[in-house]
């Protein structure tokens, strides 16, 4: 069996392959390209992530290919060129593809190519996937350029396992981060959903609000334990059906503070600390715990700020119905300027105008599906 050239509905595509983007991946190929183009004519590069069975990752350098399509495919036997390169331990040359033609995927013929070598990217003896250089002719492949190209391919296999390896572990990251999350919506079943609900709304306020995409993972933690501290407040406080007395609201009143500690030297939680402490600070400065004004509190918490507001109004409570999402967007509008910063919220009520309530769905994070 060889390459579905087609992605099709069953095919969904990674994301990323591994830490590396897919684009971050194109253009390592291309700087490959250049490097072997003294020794060897390249037509077309492209690099499968994945072994045998798995959904294989399938990136093109744009240039030397006339379409520019990344795709997922699976190899399942050795039958197939791609199955005989994976299966092998060194470069698999082909001068002529007409010799085989049917061992090869519709694309090779449609793209033009006439000749290829495959390598297989082997990470100490591991398959971590294989490389292709495409040729348009049919000329000799010198005995000389495979070094290189076997070089070329040492470091392809060792950027795609570092890549997956930091993948693996942000993942471990993301599985921890949710086994907390979890816990505090144990403790108050009432919240159920309210960390992954408020982390989806805040990322897409975030990237429309054009947030760094190196703070977004911040905010992503941040959004997901914003109430990590709770864990520390007594269950019948949380859970009171009543009013609040001052002293237990004091109580309550803790949790951001309680929450950093928590976090607190736990290194890739760092950058979620000022999410958790000022979650409940307010633009005119009313808020606590450190009753930080304007542009004082972390875009990051203001941005969760709002967004946690509304998604507890439009859940419901021991001590209430929920609100529906017209009314909470009004008191989310009373609040402009007081409690929130009047362009995060313009912003987010644009989106909850579109999207009053998100689909209940995990949130993605690291490698897609397959990888
Ligand atoms: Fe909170």
């Amino acid at each position: 069996m060889e390459d579905n050239p087609s992605p099709g509905p069953g095919w969904p595509l990674p994301r990323t392959a591994g830490i590396l983007t897919n684009d971050d991946i194109v253009d390592i190929l291309e700087r490959l390209m250049l490097a072997l183009d003294p020794f060897i004519r390249v037509d077309g590069l492209s690099v499968k992530i994945g072994g045998f069975a798995e959904e294989l990752l399938i990136l093109r350098v744009p240039q030397g290919f006339k379409r520019e399509v990344v795709y997922a495919s699976r190899v399942l036997d050795e039958r197939g060129f791609a199955g005989r390169v994976l299966a092998g331990s060194g470069p698999l040359v082909i001068e002529d593809i007409a010799s085989d033609i049917d061992s090869f995927p519709g694309y090779v013929r449609r793209e033009g190519f006439r000749s290829l070598v495959g390598v297989p990217l082997l990470y100490r003896r591991r398959r971590v996937g294989m490389l292709c250089i495409f040729k348009r002719d049919t000329s000799h492949v010198p005995d000389t350029s495979i070094p290189v190209v076997s070089l070329v391919a040492d470091v392809a296999a060792t950027i795609v396992e570092n890549s997956q390896l930091l993948a693996r572990l942000e993942k471990n990251y993301f599985s921890t981060v949710e086994a907390l999350a979890a816990a505090i919506e144990a403790k108050d079943p009432y919240t159920r959903g309210h960390s992954k609900r408020v982390t989806q709304y805040a990322i897409t306020l975030a990237e429309r609000l054009r947030v760094a995409a190196d703070a977004i993972k911040d905010l992503q933690y941040g959004a997901m334990l914003h109430d990590i501290g709770k864990i520390g407040v007594r269950g019948q406080i949380l859970n009171k059906r009543g009013r609040l007395t001052p002293e237990e609201y004091k109580i309550i009143k803790r949790h951001p503070i309680i929450g950093e500690r928590i976090i607190d030297g736990v290194d890739f939680l760092e950058g979620a600390k000022p999410v958790i402490r000022s979650h409940h600070e307010r633009f005119d400065g009313r808020g606590y715990p450190d009753g930080l004004r304007d542009e004082e509190i972390p875009m990051l918490a203001r941005i969760v700020a709002v967004v946690d507001f509304y998604d507890a109004l439009t859940s419901e409570r021991p001590y209430r119905p929920a609100f529906s999402a017209e009314q909470a967007m009004l008191f989310v509008k009373e609040g402009i300027g007081g409690d929130f910063d009047p362009a995060v919220a313009a912003e987010f009520l644009k989106i909850v105008a579109a999207v009053p309530r998100p689909a209940e769905v995990p949130v993605e994070v690291g490698p897609g599906p397959g990888l």
